[in-house]
């Protein structure tokens, strides 16, 4: 039998590239293997993502560009995942006649026999249903080899918010939480295959577990601190009106726990967050980034920030600007807002013009752009905890100059920070010819800020592991 291959290209956020594993993972259980030369493929999947309209866009540009291969081999599968499968459903077969199987964000588990049906009869199929809750049965654990340091594991899917702005609750459905036990099992998994650190995943992990009743997310960031040869937990994503004092305790108490948040606060104006249904204010913000500070210091704090919602004034925006001054980000992901299907604002009048959202958006990142710097520059001359990911692959930064190449040009290997900082930094002779440095703790020290990265020199005789309490770090004398 002749080798089958799968190519799956996967787009937006991490929550996708879980579910590129999964799926990769139940196809390699059907002897597909997987290949990044998509003419070579058997099957070609689009995980796509609908977030935004720019996102779909590019889900349905690239399935345009599958139509010449899909002519020179007529046998190829073409499949749509992901949250504009869900959202556009039947749709997508008529705009997209080269699309043979259509499959929403809770189908995964079913693709096995939606493919052997495929197989068999040529017909064309689109699953979109969703169920409300999650059972052990929904997830697999990955066999194929892992060779990744980092990984995501899923924690919750869907989402109960309904911000006026979000397709989410659209297209992942409600919130349903996996049991601790089953999340415990597929990180300690995880751990055996060579995994040092995990991301725990959901919409808003502060309510994990509530409405099951399966316990809180502290209580299971508890239990995934207690397993022996994990060195690093982060999570994404928190909503601020959830962010228990319990759950921000735990950046104190728990060894793990990297001292870093991503609580997306969207807008700094009182009158948009009650428009968006956030339903926290400006001031209840700020408590929680104060009562954070408190407890730990010098934790990393990202935020996400939409401009021109419908109705934002220029002293609405004028908010935001003095929002990002006031809580000092360490880095800050900024989005013009665009209309999705179903949210409740596509209804909403006094829609804030195209040129005006650009404008607000360069704005809101050069505002953000000195404090980046600044906050990356602060670690200069001090000794970080790096887990390696492996070698530098990427030293493109747009905003080097000819001195920074010449220093970058040196480092062979990246890592990040508890405070998730990348790192890139060079082997010394001390690190003994060229011995792979991939998952290894390391202490390096940094020696230069750029806008989105740091470059350093790593100065540990070996794995420091343990030889310093919580990703500790300290000023060079
Ligand atoms: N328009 C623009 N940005 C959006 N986001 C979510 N929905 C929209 C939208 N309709 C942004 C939010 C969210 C991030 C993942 O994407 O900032 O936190
Ligand atoms: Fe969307 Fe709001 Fe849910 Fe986040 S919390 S996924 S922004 S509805």
């Amino acid at each position: 039998m002749s080798t089958k291959y799968l190519f799956v290209n996967t787009m937006g956020c991490q929550m996708n590239v879980y579910d590129t594993d999964q799926i990769r993972e139940r196809l390699a259980h059907m002897g597909y293997r997987t290949t990044n030369a998509v003419e070579r493929a058997d099957i070609v999947i689009v995980n796509t993502c609908s977030i935004r309209d720019k996102a779909e866009q590019k889900a349905f540009s690239f399935l345009g560009r599958l139509a010449p291969l899909k002519q020179r081999n007529p046998e190829m599968i073409i499949g749509v995942g992901g949250c504009v499968a869900q959202q556009e459903g039947k749709r997508i077969l008529k705009r997209v006649p080269h699309v043979d199987l259509v499959f929403g964000t809770h189908a995964i588990g079913r693709l096995p026999a939606i493919i052997e049906r495929i197989l068999q009869t040529r017909c064309r199929v689109v699953d979109v249903e969703i169920s409300d809750s999650i059972s052990t049965d929904d997830y697999v654990l990955a066999a194929y080899p892992q060779t990744n340091v980092a990984a995501f594991v899923t924690i919750m899917r869907g989402c109960d918010n309904y911000c006026t702005y979000c397709v989410v609750p659209y297209v992942r459905g409600r919130e349903s939480s996996r049991a601790m036990a089953d999340i415990v099992a597929e990180i300690e998994h995880l751990v055996s295959k060579g995994v040092r650190e995990v991301t725990l995943l959901g919409q808003n992990v502060n309510s994990y577990g509530q409405k099951e009743g399966l316990g809180s997310f502290a209580q299971l960031l508890m239990q995934i601190d207690a397993i022996s040869g994990l060195d690093r937990i982060r999570f994404t994503t928190s909503h601020p009106k959830d962010l228990s004092m319990d759950l921000i305790k735990c950046f104190n108490g728990l060894n793990k726990l990297c001292r870093h948040i991503h609580l997306p606060i969207q807008s700094g104006s009182d009158a948009v967050l009650k428009r968006m249904n956030r339903r926290y204010t400006r001031r209840t913000y700020m408590e929680k980034i104060d009562q954070l500070r408190t407890q730990c210091p010098d934790i990393a704090i990202t935020s996400d920030i939409i401009v021109g919602f419908p109705g934002e004034t220029d002293a609405d925006f004028e908010a935001t600007l003095s929002m990002i001054q006031e809580v000092g980000f360490d880095g800050l992901f900024a989005f013009a807002y665009s209309d999705r299907p179903n949210a409740p604002a596509v209804k909403f009048t006094d829609k804030v013009a195209l040129p005006v959202k650009k404008e607000r958006l360069q704005r809101v990142l050069a505002c953000q752009e000195e404090f980046t710097l600044k906050k990356n520059s602060d670690l200069v001359g001090t000794l970080q905890e790096v887990l390696v990911d492996g070698p530098n692959g990427n030293n493109a930064d747009p905003a080097r100059n000819d001195r920074d190449e010449e220093l970058a040009a040196k480092t062979q290997w990246s890592g990040r920070t508890t405070t998730n900082k990348i790192v890139h930094f060079s082997q010394t002779a001390a690190d003994s010819d060229n011995q792979i440095l991939t998952g290894k703790m390391l202490h390096i020290m940094i020696e230069k800020a750029l806008p989105h990265c740091l470059l350093g020199r790593n100065v540990s005789p070996g794995d420091v592991r343990s030889s310093l309490g919580k990703g500790e770090c300290t000023h060079a004398a």
